[in-house]
């Protein structure tokens, strides 16, 4: 059992990707990102599934080749069983089940979500595992909660979003200021040169450790036309000030959530993990948080931030040590809860 290299697949949204791990250690973690969508301003699902089907095996080929092993080699397939869009999930799912039966090895599923939070197991020399129990903030394109985990399986939602997802709260804002899908990495590029002070936008309030995002767009839309209509170069002239504004709001108020469920559990151990983690307004805001309130902080390795294979191999090791097998007739689950 110590000597497994256990492949891992993801496929819950637009990014096909196939990562090997070996003792905790990621030998190789390949994406293959779909740029159809930006076109659409979306991801559109029924291209998102053809682009899975297209890509899944050179990833996985790729995957291999990068780790220097054979498929022979293999101990087990982890795959994302869920959430995520089903038509993706799909791809993956049938996938692994038949390269599983193919290898004769097991199958093991995995919840795409907690595997943004575990990937802070992964062993690198930029990341050190959490403490039991922590408190895990998953920031993405589809999700924003607040988990209390107190053990690898054992997690709990104690706060999430009502409406939107932060990482729509980017991408809609970047689509109102006319920048290409997914906007998020470029509002967070264009927020280093600009003031966060420049402009205010609202707070929505809801539960302590809850969010709402979906008054943020339509704020950041109202204020836009309303300057446009002075200036219609307005956002060319202050793009950098406006990307600095709604990124320091977002991450603010992203901040406080965590300070109330730091005071709610008196867990002063922290976590993120998804897409936004990528942020560089919230990953320093973090870091400041360790001097500022005594925390310790942990914040994802750049390539384990965004939708990988990676996160969802180390879940595959965790379960593989643990024996916990998918059943055969195991299917993808769209909406999987933990
Ligand atoms: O976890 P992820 O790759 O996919 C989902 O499961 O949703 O997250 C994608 C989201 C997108 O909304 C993208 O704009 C956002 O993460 N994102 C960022 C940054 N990098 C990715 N948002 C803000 N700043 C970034 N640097
Ligand atoms: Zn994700």
């Amino acid at each position: 059992q110590k000597n497994c290299y256990i492949l891992g697949i993801e496929s819950s949204c637009d990014d096909t990707a196939a990562a090997v791990i070996h003792n905790g250690e990621i030998l190789s973690n390949v994406v293959a990102t779909q740029a159809i969508h930006e076109q659409y301003g979306g991801v559109v699902p029924e291209l998102a599934s053809r682009a899975h089907q297209q890509n899944i095996v050179p990833v996985v080929h790729q995957a291999l080749r990068k780790a220097n092993i054979d498929k022979n080699q293999l101990s087990a397939i982890a795959f994302t069983r869920g959430p995520g869009l089903m038509g993706s999930l799909l791809v993956g799912t049938s996938f692994s089940k038949s390269l599983a039966l193919g290898l004769d090895i097991p199958l093991i599923d995995v919840n795409h979500m907690q595997a943004h939070i575990l990937a802070h197991f992964i062993k690198t020399q930029e990341q050190t595992a959490p403490n039991f129990p922590f408190l895990a903030m998953t920031i993405s394109g589809g999700h924003t909660q607040i988990v209390k985990v107190t053990d690898y399986f054992e997690m709990e939602i104690i706060g999430q979003t009502i409406d939107d997802a932060v990482g729509e709260a980017f991408d809609k804002s970047a689509k109102i200021l006319g920048l290409p899908y997914p906007g998020g990495p470029l509002v967070d590029k264009y927020a280093q040169e600009g003031n966060p002070k420049a402009f205010k936008f609202p707070k929505p309030k809801v539960g302590p450790m809850d969010f709402s995002f979906s008054g943020l767009k339509t704020s950041v839309l109202y204020f836009v036309e309303k300057e446009m209509n002075q200036n219609p170069d307005f956002i060319s002239e202050n793009i950098a000030d406006i990307c600095a504004s709604i990124q320091f709001t977002i991450v603010d108020y992203l901040m406080d959530k965590l300070k109330n469920a730091v005071k709610k559990t008196g867990i002063k151990e922290v976590a993120i993990g998804g897409g936004v983690s990528a942020n560089s307004g919230i990953r320093n805001a973090l870091k400041e948080a360790e001097k500022k309130y005594g925390w310790k902080t942990h914040i994802p390795k750049f390539e384990f931030c965004t939708d990988n294979a990676a996160m969802i191999a180390i879940v595959g090791e965790l379960k593989y040590k643990s024996q916990e097998f998918a059943e055969n007739n195991v299917v993808a689950s769209a909406r999987m809860k933990f």
